[in-house]
């Protein structure tokens, strides 16, 4: 498949076939596509915990669901329609994957750079003793593992999209992170980042959202 148009066609899918599971050699070639994304100096910060079991997606979908169920309801008893209309749309958005066949659930490990072997925490406490105050360490030693999971994330969906899978990647299901770690059995030392159910697409065609025009997201800087 061309890569522009793989990167073109790709859609945010939201209904699979259930009756079609994923074959475990595509499994393998869809984890492998994101392990050859790039990573903050190669740290490869990701792990991917991988769910085909039904129940288990179904449950993961329906945790996210009732949540925003009960909250949406709530909002609407106190009278706050606006935040209702947005947990009912997180309820849509975050717990329709109960069909997908599998569910690849990308996680984070924290930002470790190989070469200091000591915490990060001892590093960013050092260089602001030094005197480097004014540097802003959040984006390259705590957001940095989340930019890497994102980039093996979209790998995944390119290749999953090139086997003739329809995918989604979400973060609303984030949102019930704790009960997910329980139901996954994913240890503390993880950060989950995406869930991305995997599935045959139900229909044909998904509609492309439209894009916004490259001149109106591109400024060419003139000094
Ligand atoms: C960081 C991120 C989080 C997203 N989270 C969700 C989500 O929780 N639920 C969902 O249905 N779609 C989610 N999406 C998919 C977007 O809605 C989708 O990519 C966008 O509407 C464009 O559609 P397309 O992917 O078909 O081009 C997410 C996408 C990204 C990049």
């Amino acid at each position: 498949m061309d890569l522009g148009e793989a990167i073109k066609e790709r859609r945010s899918v939201r209904k699979y076939k259930a009756d079609r599971p994923i074959p475990q050699e595509h499994i393998e070639a869809i984890v492998e596509a994101g392990c050859w994304a790039p990573s903050s100096a190669n740290t490869q910060p990701w792990r991917f915990v991988v769910v085909t079991d039904r129940e288990t997606i179904a449950a993961m979908a329906g945790a996210v669901h009732d949540v925003f169920q009960t909250i949406s309801k709530e909002a609407l008893r106190r009278g706050e329609k606006r935040v209702a209309a947005f947990c009912r749309f997180v309820r849509g958005h975050g717990g329709f994957f109960a069909d997908a066949p599998l569910v690849i659930v990308a996680c984070a490990k924290p930002f470790e750079f190989p070469l200091l072997k000591m915490p990060t925490t001892t590093l960013v406490e050092t260089i602001r003793e030094i005197g480097g105050m004014e540097v802003d360490f959040e984006p390259i030693v705590v957001d940095t593992v989340q930019k890497s999971v994102a980039m093996a994330v979209q790998n995944m969906l390119l290749k999953a999209h090139s086997l003739g899978y329809g995918t989604c990647p979400m973060d609303a299901p984030i949102a019930v992170e704790r009960t997910l770690r329980e139901m996954l059995g994913i240890d503390d030392g993880l950060r989950l980042v995406m869930v991305v159910p995997i599935g045959i697409p139900a229909s044909a065609r998904v509609r492309a959202p439209n894009r916004l025009p490259v001149v109106e997201v591109t400024r060419y800087h003139q000094p």
